[in-house]
């Protein structure tokens, strides 16, 4: 990829950066001399990241947390500011997804789905926001999903968490543009990662399966250079995959025909 001047020397927190988009991203924003902070719960695996990186061991700090814990958050979130002295980018990415009905899904699961892909980059955000005010500028990601425009089944949970990014980040861009703050929603459609090997079953634990999707998916490596680019172009919305992200655009301008085809999707 061409050399990003728009990199350079930037601060980046990237949340879920032990696998798929966030290890991708990880990978791809290191080419440009910018310091990380990769976070997720699995610190062994954060550290084989890190260490792929061509970045000097300096300026990657590997920061372990887990988003399903609120309490913990703020002071994880003041801890990475400490790394190096500020964030210029936070890349709010983690998160889990869901294979469940409706009926079978404890709302203890929907809480859970909330908490770790909503809530958590709440948390982050509100504790980061004032030093990026202060200092006139700082950038936002949020990962959402294509599921983060319309319902689809066995996702109530998730497509909720991701519905609820929306209303979330666009706020806080109509609140603090003037301030500097950027914000950018990331709408990817099918992913070639292990997103559907973690996702909640109708018990509550990971279903372990690699969905047909996601194995044909979008290669994650395309995934992870559009939203760099889109970051870099401040985009506000970044849309990524195939074909599937077509039904967001059906949904706007065919909102009939989205549901039709929202309830004759094939229940995987
Ligand atoms: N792949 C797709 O098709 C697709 C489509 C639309 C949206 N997305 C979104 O893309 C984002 C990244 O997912 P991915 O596709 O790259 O899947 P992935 O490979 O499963 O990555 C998920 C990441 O989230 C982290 N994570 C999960 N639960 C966590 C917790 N409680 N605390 C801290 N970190 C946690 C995982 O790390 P640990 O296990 O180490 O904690 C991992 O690094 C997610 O928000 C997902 O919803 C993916």
């Amino acid at each position: 990829m061409k050399n990003h001047k728009f990199y350079e020397g930037k601060v980046i927190w990237i949340t879920g950066a032990s696998s798929g988009i966030g290890e991708e991203l990880a990978k791809v924003l290191s080419q440009w001399n910018t310091r990380l902070i990769l976070s997720s719960r699995r610190r062994e695996e954060l550290e084989r990241v890190k260490s792929s990186l061509g970045l000097k061991p300096g300026n990657v700090f590997v920061l372990p947390l887990d988003l399903n814990d609120p309490g913990s958050l703020e002071e994880k979130a003041n801890e990475a500011l400490k790394v190096f002295g500020k964030i210029d980018i936070l890349i709010n990415n983690g998160g889990i997804s869901q294979r469940s009905l409706v009926m079978e899904t404890s709302v203890a699961t929907d809480r859970k789905i909330m908490e770790i892909n909503y809530f958590s980059g709440v948390i982050l955000t509100k504790t980061l926001l004032p030093s990026m005010i202060a200092r006139g500028h700082g950038h936002i990601v949020a990962v959402s999903s294509v599921t983060g425009k319309f319902g689809f089944p066995l996702r109530s949970a998730y497509a909720a968490s991701k519905h609820a990014m929306y209303g979330f980040y666009e706020s806080v861009l109509a609140e603090y543009y003037d301030k500097g703050i950027r914000t950018t929603m990331v709408c990817p459609g099918r992913i070639q990662t292990n997103i559907s090997m973690g996702a909640l079953g109708p018990d509550g634990q990971a279903q372990n399966i690699m969905d047909h999707g996601q194995k044909y998916g979008m290669p994650v490596e395309k995934c992870a250079r559009d939203i760099v680019n889109g970051v870099r172009k401040s985009k506000q919305d970044v849309y990524t995959g195939g074909k599937e992200v077509l039904l967001v655009f059906i949904k706007r301008f065919f909102p009939q025909l989205a549901y039709v085809i929202a309830r004759k999707a094939k229940r995987v």
